[in-house]
C-alpha cells in the first residue's frame, strides 16, 4: 500500500486530525472514545494540554502557510480539473490506497468511514442526494496522492485575505504567517465587502474546496455546501465570520451542521461490507454523475 501520507508527515495519518476533532468536539453525553468510556466529555476540557505533539505542529504548518498567495496558486493548479477522469467509486478505491493501517484497531481506510458515513444517514431517512454527500465528502484527500502536504490537505479551513478569527483552534500559530503583517489582508474584512457571501471569500486550501470544483455541476446546492465547508469548524461548530456571509448561506449551513455530526461521530469498529453495498451506491452515484468526470 502507498504510504504517502506518513512521507508527508508530521501527523502519523490523515485521520489523526479527525481525532483530535472528535476531543475537540466530543459527542454531547456520550464518552468520546468508545474503547475507554472512562474517556469522557469532561477529561477533555484541557484540549490544549492533551493535544498530541504531531497535531499541534500540524496546525502551526497548517497556520503559517495557508496565505492568499499559497491558496491562489493552488486554485489555478487544481480547479481546472486537469489531473484525472474517473468514475466516483474508482475515485474512493484510488483514495484508499492512500491509506497506512499500520494500526487496524483505530485506522479504518477512507473507504470505510465513507461508507459509515453514508449508512448512517440513509438509516435516519436523509434524502438520496445527502446520502450522496456522504459517500463523496472526503474524496479530495486524493490531493495527498498527488503529493499536497497534509497541512494543504486536510485541517479545520477559514478564509484566507482577512484576519483570522480567534475562535480557529491554535489561532496563535497565526504570528508567523506574512499574511498577518500585509495591511491589505490584515483588516476585519480584508480584501472582502461585508456582507459579500461566502462564494466570494478564498478559503484556505484543502479537500473540501477542491472537492467542491469537481462536483459543482452535478450536486443540489445543500450538498455542494456539505462539501465545500464540513471543515470549516470555525464557521458551523464556532459561528465565527459572520459578516462575509449572506442569509442564504445561514441557511445553507444548517445543512452543513446536519452534516457534521454524521462525519464525526459514525466511526465504529463494525466494518461495512463493502462489496453488499455497492450496487445500491453504485445506483445512487449514476443518479447524479456521468460514468467518469474531471478531477
Ligand atoms: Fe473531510
Ligand atoms: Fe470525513
Amino acid at each position: 500500500m502507498i504510504d504517502n501520507n506518513k512521507a508527508a508527515g508530521p501527523l502519523d495519518d490523515l485521520d489523526e486530525w479527525e481525532d483530535d476533532l472528535k476531543k475537540r468536539y466530543p459527542k454531547p453525553g456520550v464518552p468520546f472514545n468508545p474503547i475507554d468510556p472512562e474517556k469522557t466529555e469532561d477529561k477533555f476540557r484541557d484540549y490544549k494540554a492533551e493535544v498530541r505533539p504531531t497535531v499541534k505542529e500540524f496546525y502551526r504548518l497548517n497556520h503559517t502557510q495557508q496565505t492568499v498567495d499559497f491558496v491562489r496558486r493552488k486554485r489555478q493548479e487544481y480547479i481546472g480539473l486537469n489531473h484525472r477522469r474517473m468514475g466516483i467509486w474508482e475515485a474512493m478505491e484510488y483514495l484508499n490506497t492512500l491509506v497506512d493501517d499500520s494500526d487496524p484497531d483505530t485506522n479504518l481506510p477512507q473507504i470505510e468511514h465513507l461508507l459509515q458515513t453514508s449508512e448512517a444517514i440513509r438509516r435516519d431517512g436523509h434524502p438520496r442526494w445527502f446520502i450522496l454527500a456522504g459517500l463523496m465528502h472526503d474524496l479530495g484527500k486524493i490531493l495527498c496522492l498527488w503529493d499536497e502536504p497534509q497541512w494543504a490537505v486536510v485541517g479545520d479551513t477559514f478564509p484566507v485575505g482577512c484576519a483570522y478569527s480567534p475562535t480557529i483552534v491554535f489561532s496563535e500559530f497565526f504570528q508567523a504567517n506574512p499574511d498577518v503583517n500585509d495591511s491589505r489582508y490584515s483588516t476585519k474584512l480584508g480584501i472582502y465587502q461585508e456582507g459579500c457571501g461566502l462564494d466570494n471569500v478564498m478559503m484556505s486550501w484543502g479537500h473540501d474546496e477542491y472537492l467542491y470544483h469537481v462536483t459543482k455541476n452535478y450536486l443540489p446546492e445543500p450538498a455542494l455546501y456539505m462539501l465545500r465547508y464540513h471543515s470549516c469548524y470555525p464557521i458551523h461548530r464556532e459561528g465565527a465570520y459572520q459578516y462575509l456571509m449572506t442569509d442564504h448561506d445561514r441557511e445553507m449551513f444548517e445543512w452543513v451542521k446536519a452534516f457534521n455530526k454524521y462525519d464525526l461521530y459514525t466511526k465504529s469498529h463494525e466494518r461495512p461490507d463493502i462489496t453488499k453495498l455497492r450496487p445500491f451506491y453504485e445506483d445512487l452515484i449514476g443518479e447524479f454523475f456521468p460514468a467518469k468526470i474531471d478531477w
